[in-house]
């Protein structure tokens, strides 16, 4: 059908008005898949920024939270999460110390121990990392996973003393991931665990730190995997120790 202002046939009118809404279809498609595009930009440039803004604070820190969320989506793929909670977990991993920008210099970069004071004042970072976190949208799940990240199953964690399933599930994940990483790397106040302690001293803690099953599945899926990775690409000391 020939396309004229001249052809006015009911055919043609109806043509236009299929033609009419097919362009409008098609435009509404782009316009929907830039505006998905856009946000999926401010998201990831949201993300990178407060990352930048977490890292500028504590060098010590920089790449703990990389593994952290490293771990934690492995240990989520042992339990068979889905992508949306495994991305969950990727974001948690990163955030979960959000809360510790606002923790005094004097208390986050002393090299001895914290007296009882002190260490009040490092328990208020998972409450400050979830007010910090619920003021931006995109962050609204992972909001109750960084609130918990200090929570023990035995109910002797901190903030809020919650117990085993009261616990959110990526909460107890994120907890072992953390301190497992805590353990195998240096700190201001004390030297890195080897591999062995590090793993002993998480299978201690099962059942009291932290969630058994989220050990086991930790244990047995991820870390075998991690240590005979690490093992062969680690460097080798003089004494031909594995650091
Ligand atoms: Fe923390």
């Amino acid at each position: 059908m020939k396309r004229t202002s001249a052809n006015t046939t009911p055919e043609y009118k109806m043509f236009m008005v299929d033609d009419e809404w097919g362009k409008m279809d098609s435009l509404s498609v782009i316009t929907k898949e830039k505006t998905h595009a856009q946000l999926e930009e401010h998201s990831l440039n949201t993300v990178e920024g407060l990352r930048m803004f977490v890292d500028a604070k504590d060098v010590y820190m920089r790449g703990h939270s990389e593994r952290v969320a490293h771990f934690a989506v492995e240990i989520g793929k042992a339990f068979q999460l889905s992508e949306e909670e495994l991305e969950l977990l990727r974001l948690s991993g990163i955030f979960h110390d959000v809360g510790k920008i606002g923790t005094p210099d004097a208390v986050l970069f002393k090299t001895a121990g914290l007296n009882e004071e002190e260490y009040e004042e490092i328990k208020k970072h998972p409450l400050r990392g979830a007010r910090i976190l619920s003021a931006i949208s995109m962050f609204e799940e992972i909001v109750p996973i960084v609130k918990s990240h200090h929570e023990r199953v035995d109910g002797r964690g901190y903030p809020e003393g919650l117990k085993k399933d009261e616990i959110p599930f990526l909460a107890r994940i994120i907890t072992v991931a953390d301190a497992f990483d805590a353990m195998i790397s240096d700190r201001r106040y004390r030297m890195k665990l080897k591999f062995e302690e590090a793993r002993a001293q998480l299978l201690q803690g099962a059942g009291r730190q932290f969630d058994e099953e989220v050990v086991k599945r930790f244990d047995g899926e991820v870390l075998r995997c991690w240590e005979q990775e690490h093992r062969e690409t680690a460097p080798v000391a003089a004494d031909g120790e594995k650091l």
